[in-house]
């Protein structure tokens, strides 16, 4: 399975089949949490695989994942120190993880606000200035979704935005097309398959008159800046950025991501990093 066929595969799954995953599996998890770390701006994000097997049912309760998620026995954990562009990098290589997990025929999904925190918190023993904004349940998805599932705003792609919203020339108006994204065509779409924060899609992305590609983070301050330090909306940056890079590597494309290159400013659009095609 190639990078674009993971990224068309995955979805949230909220309930999982009582299979266990295989010690093998988890091993190799374990060694992407390695490999994947840190990220383009330099965090390191600290990973446990936590098996809900070794917690009591009662304090299983208490973790406040039950009824938006069933039957996962295995949870990721990703912390990071709370430091500038931190929670980038954990989106970033986390969803890198995720992506292998689903090419295994793993089931994930990504929580930022509806589990308890600290009782994670305290099985991840986070270090006073470390941050714990997502876990993710890892396992084999159920074959039938339940009903509240199938309701939720995911899934397929028909729910992400159209391209015209998201990717633009020149200006944050005028529309890209895909012939005129050429050879970048798949790296944005893999972008638009991202998931994302409430489904928010806050990514857009303006190829510059030197032909880079330039990310901008369209946030939704009043979401982004409810739960304290955490910044979901980062977070689905750094997914975006991980999406585009690891289509256009695997399709031989030129460029890096640079986080620090001087910020071409748009109205309502924080430049996030720019895709330098070296072209210039
Ligand atoms: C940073 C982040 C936080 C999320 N938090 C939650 C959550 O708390 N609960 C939940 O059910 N889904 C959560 N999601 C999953 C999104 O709702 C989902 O990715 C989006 O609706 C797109 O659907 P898809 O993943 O099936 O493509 C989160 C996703 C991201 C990227």
């Amino acid at each position: 399975m190639n990078v674009m066929e993971t990224i068309q595969k995955r979805y949230s799954v909220r309930t999982y089949a009582p299979q266990k995953v295989e010690e093998n599996i988890k091993k190799k998890l374990r060694q992407f949490f390695t490999e994947y770390s840190p990220g383009p701006l330099g965090a390191a994000v600290r990973f446990k695989l936590l098996e809900l097997g070794t917690v009591s049912p009662r304090e299983l309760r208490s973790f406040g994942t039950y009824g938006m998620i069933r039957g996962a026995g295995l949870y990721i954990l990703a912390a990071v120190e709370d430091a500038a562009g931190s929670q980038l990098d954990l989106g970033y290589c986390l969803e890198k993880v995720v992506l292998e997990a689903t090419a295994l025929g793993l089931g994930t999904c990504w929580l930022g606000g509806t589990f308890r925190r600290s009782r994670f918190a305290r099985w991840m023993e986070l270090a006073g200035d470390e941050l714990l904004p997502v876990i993710i349940p890892v396992g084999y998805p159920a074959e039938k979704k339940r009903l509240s599932e199938a309701i939720l705003p995911s899934g397929s792609t028909g729910r992400r935005k159209p391209w015209p919203e998201l990717f633009f020339t020149g200006d944050a108006k005028t529309p890209l097309s895909e012939e005129e994204a050429g050879p970048y065509r798949s790296a944005l779409e893999a972008v638009r398959l991202a998931p994302s924060a409430l489904n928010g899609q806050p990514w857009r992305i303006i190829k510059d008159g030197e032909g880079c590609y330039r990310l901008y983070l369209k946030e939704n301050r009043l979401y982004n800046r409810t739960l304290g330090k955490l910044r979901l909306q980062h977070i689905d940056m750094g997914i975006a950025m991980a999406h585009f890079e690891l289509v256009a590597r695997e399709q031989a494309l030129p460029g890096r991501w640079d986080p620090h290159a001087p910020a071409l400013p748009h109205s309502g659009l924080e430049q996030v990093a720019l895709w330098d095609t070296g072209s210039s």
